[in-house]
């Protein structure tokens, strides 16, 4: 079967067909466009802004995802496709609400089943995309701009919660800390590339909640440690010819916060995999497209899960995309139909 999976839930447009054989998942073609490069300049998501560029480029990235996989163009003849899935949470309400409308018009116009799906799940699911089989238990991390969460999957129905995030989720912290340094956002991926010509050790900062006999997470607390060390010595990194001067030493302070964060994840992920004797860990979200984060995940799960399989997404498949919420679908196969599906804002696992 082909699903068309659709993803509006903050500030990319999404849409994606994939091609299902049992748990075989295959990229026909997709199309994402991102209003990032508008947010950039605001230093964060202004909703309104993300849910009008949502209005502009649905229809557009939905045609170009059919016509480059199917060859087919939008009119009341349907595709030749099973479902349509569609993220209906968490996420911006007038982002999700774009996605969802969209999803129910062409499933009452071609009369075909709806899928509606957690943005979570996709971020999970999207470690099936173009592999073989994953053996479950499975432990699956979520590490994206509003979740940390290590989640517990006996199986495809069975999946439960083990920790989250008690204020700012790992992706969060990237951005806030991105912001007290001047760095565009969405800052993860800049701290990242800054972080490779720094010195990880240059400060010490704090790693929260490193030590507690749990599986929730807090980051809030690194983002204050890093304000407090700019303002002990007058940083001023709004300042231009300021962080021109001083580039070796904002390289410095990303890698020393970027490896903060993967310690306290790394740490987390491997001491839940070893209490619930998991076959494989799952990696998903954004943050997941951090290379010294998965380089990290892959040497502490050899040296202490030998016998636990790693699974990373393709990196296009961390950050969010429509493939991943057509393959949620495939694998739960939860339906709707177009009367009563309604976006959730608020929804968690
Ligand atoms: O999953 P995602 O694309 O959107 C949400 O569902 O939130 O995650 C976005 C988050 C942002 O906070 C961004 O800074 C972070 O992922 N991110 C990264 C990297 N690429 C994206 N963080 C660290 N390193 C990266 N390479
Ligand atoms: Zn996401």
């Amino acid at each position: 079967m082909i699903i068309l999976g659709i993803e509006t839930s903050c500030d990319e447009t999404g849409a994606a067909l994939l091609k299902v054989n049992g748990t075989s998942l295959t990229l026909l073609s997709q199309s994402l466009a991102s209003s990032l490069s508008l947010h950039a300049k605001t230093g964060g998501i202004i909703p309104e802004i993300a849910a009008r560029e949502q209005v502009k480029y649905i229809l557009p990235v939905i045609q170009e995802a059919l016509k480059k996989g199917l060859n087919y163009t939008i009119s009341k003849t349907p595709p030749a496709i099973d479902g349509i899935a569609v993220t209906y949470g968490p996420g911006l309400i007038g982002s999700l609400l774009v996605g969802v409308e969209t999803a129910k018009t062409l499933s009452l116009l071609w009369n075909m089943p709806l899928y509606p799906v957690n943005h979570l799940y996709g971020h999970i699911y999207a470690n099936w995309i173009n592999k073989s089989d994953i053996p479950l238990p499975a432990l699956a991390l979520v590490v994206s701009g509003g979740h940390t969460d290590l989640v517990l999957m006996k199986s495809h129905t069975d999946i439960t919660v083990l920790g989250g995030t008690r204020d700012d989720a790992a992706g969060e912290a990237f951005d806030k800390i991105g912001r007290l340094l001047n760095l565009p956002y969405p800052a993860g991926p800049v701290i990242a590339s800054l972080a490779e010509s720094g010195d990880k050790k240059a400060f010490v900062l704090p790693r929260p909640m490193i030590g507690s006999h749990d599986f929730d997470f807090s980051f809030s607390g690194l983002k204050t440690a890093v304000l407090t060390l700019i303002k002990k010595n007058n940083w001023d990194f709004s300042d231009p010819s300021f962080t021109k001067n001083n580039s070796q030493l904002l390289s410095d302070i990303c890698a020393s916060v970027q490896e903060a964060i993967i310690d306290v994840i790394t740490k987390k992920t491997i001491a839940a995999a070893k209490k619930t004797q998991v076959k494989s860990i799952l990696l998903g979200g954004g943050v997941s497209a951090n290379n010294k984060l998965r380089e990290r995940l892959e040497v502490a799960t050899q040296t202490f899960l030998p016998e636990t399989q790693l699974f990373i997404p393709e990196r296009q498949f961390s950050t969010d995309n429509a493939a991943m919420i057509a393959a949620a679908a495939a694998m739960q196969q939860n339906t709707s139909t177009w009367q009563t599906l309604t976006a959730n804002p608020e929804l968690y696992f």
